[in-house]
């Protein structure tokens, strides 16, 4: 089977990796990948946005499957657009992948169906979302509809930070037409959990649960980030509240979807946060989270191809989901700077001790060397017995990998080991 997968980043290495122990697979190509996986797939020059090459590609190829990762192929249509060719495919169409691509959708989803979400108020123009900030509860979160590269929301402590989001997101069109409407919501408090899920429409199976470091430094402090680091399984998550969340959100989400004629295949990804009154849902995704998928997919005992073409042919149902009850750390090693400015071009080397996975998100490759090439370059995952174990094994591991110009946080994992310890 020749299998292609859409996107070049740590999330996209992981699915290959996987992808790689199906038998079947004669050959992955990573569209466009990046040069630290140049040995697990062919590398092809093509961007993930470019739809009509992706799809021309395919067919030349002859792909069997296709798995497109990230969300802007996605919310593009990629999947319809291969579909109409009859290529099979892991991912959900356009009218699916909305729930990410417009958060005025997905909270306007979960207001017509009463799933659990933060409340909130739609604008389509400035002056009225001005006007609701003089009055609104603070602190508030102003989030701008469309993609925005993880960065369109800010958590606003003051009414002037919410007024300066909203006159950068509607008036100066900071991430362009994204922010012509936004949504402000409530401020929630409680733990985070990341669950992500493979749904055919008719079935899904929750993935084991993860916890995501979104900011830059210790502590929680710095810059949002695409993720410095992630764990799995996320302490928070515990038995009582899995099945909470899949009856008041999980299986109600799939639902709505298909009554609103969009039904959802492929990963959904459930951004939750535990509130003293429940499990609410932050945001959803329409594909894998990076760096979730870094530490959940290493536990997936189950073929994931085996679990993606059910999940195409809609037979999920006939397939059992198998985790390993182990625990794994991804410590995401970045350019120094990100996510502000960075330099690349810096050799990354990794010696033969190494015991763990190495996951590749931004290198290339220059006089024949793997150099950095992003701002994460790549996640060190280890997977042991007890979360602990894991912890200390990807920070032991971090060392065997040299680039100039690293940084990394050394606290991926505190806050769920000090979590365990409490209880
Ligand atoms: P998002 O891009 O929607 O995942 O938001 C980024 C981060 O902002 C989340 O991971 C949360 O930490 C935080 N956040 C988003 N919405 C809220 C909210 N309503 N209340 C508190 N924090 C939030
Ligand atoms: N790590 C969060 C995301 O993938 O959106």
């Amino acid at each position: 089977m020749k299998v292609m997968v859409v996107g070049g980043g740590g999330r996209e290495h992981t699915i290959i990796k996987k992808i790689k122990q199906n038998k079947s697979v004669t050959q992955i190509f990573a569209l466009p990948g990046n040069g630290g996986m140049k040995d697990d797939a062919t590398l092809v020059d093509i961007g993930a946005k470019d739809i009509e090459k992706i799809v021309q590609f395919a067919v030349e190829n002859k792909i069997d499957f296709a798995v497109v990762a990230p969300d802007d192929p996605l919310v593009l249509g990629a999947v319809d657009a291969l579909e109409e060719k009859g290529i099979k495919c892991f991912g959900p169409k356009a009218n699916a992948a909305i729930i990410e691509g417009s958060k005025v959708f997905s909270k306007n989803l979960m207001k017509k169906y009463g799933i659990p979400t933060a409340e909130y108020e739609v604008f389509t123009d400035k002056d009225s979302a001005l006007k609701y900030i003089e009055t609104c509860p603070i602190p508030t979160v102003i989030k701008a509809d469309g993609l925005a590269l993880g960065k369109g929301v800010v958590i606003a402590m003051t009414r002037d930070e919410a007024k300066n989001a909203v006159i950068s997101m509607m008036e100066d069109k900071i991430f362009g037409e994204s922010g012509s409407n936004v949504v402000v919501e409530e401020f929630l408090e409680g733990p985070e959990v990341s669950v992500l899920a493979f749904t055919d429409g008719k079935t899904l199976c929750p993935m084991v649960s993860s916890m995501d470091h979104k900011r830059a430094l210790d502590g929680d402090k710095g810059l949002n980030t695409g993720g410095m680091g992630t764990i799995a399984p996320n302490p928070c998550y515990t038995k009582e509240v899995a099945q909470e969340c899949m009856k008041t959100i999980f299986l109600p989400t799939i639902e709505a979807m298909n009554k609103e004629g969009r039904t959802f295949k492929g990963c959904l990804y459930f951004g939750l946060m535990i509130t003293k009154n429940g499990p609410k849902v932050i945001e959803y995704n329409c594909r894998f989270g990076d760096p979730e998928t870094q530490v959940v997919l290493p536990l997936l005992e189950t073929d994931l191809l085996d679990i993606m073409m059910a999940v195409a042919d809609e037979r999920l149902e006939e397939i059992e989901v198998k985790f390993s009850d182990k625990s794994a750390c991804c410590v995401v090693m970045a350019s120094n700077g990100y996510p502000g400015k960075y330099e690349t071009g810096f050799e990354i080397k990794i010696d033969s001790n190494i015991k763990a996975d190495v996951f590749v998100a931004g290198a290339k490759i220059k006089d024949n060397k793997v150099v950095t090439g992003g701002g994460r370059v790549l996640g060190v995952v280890c997977v042991e017995d007890t979360l602990e174990k894991a912890v200390n094994a990807a920070y032991e591991n971090v060392k065997h990998v040299t680039f100039d110009n690293a940084f990394y946080r050394k606290d991926i994992g505190k806050r769920a080991l000090d979590i365990i310890k409490e209880k």
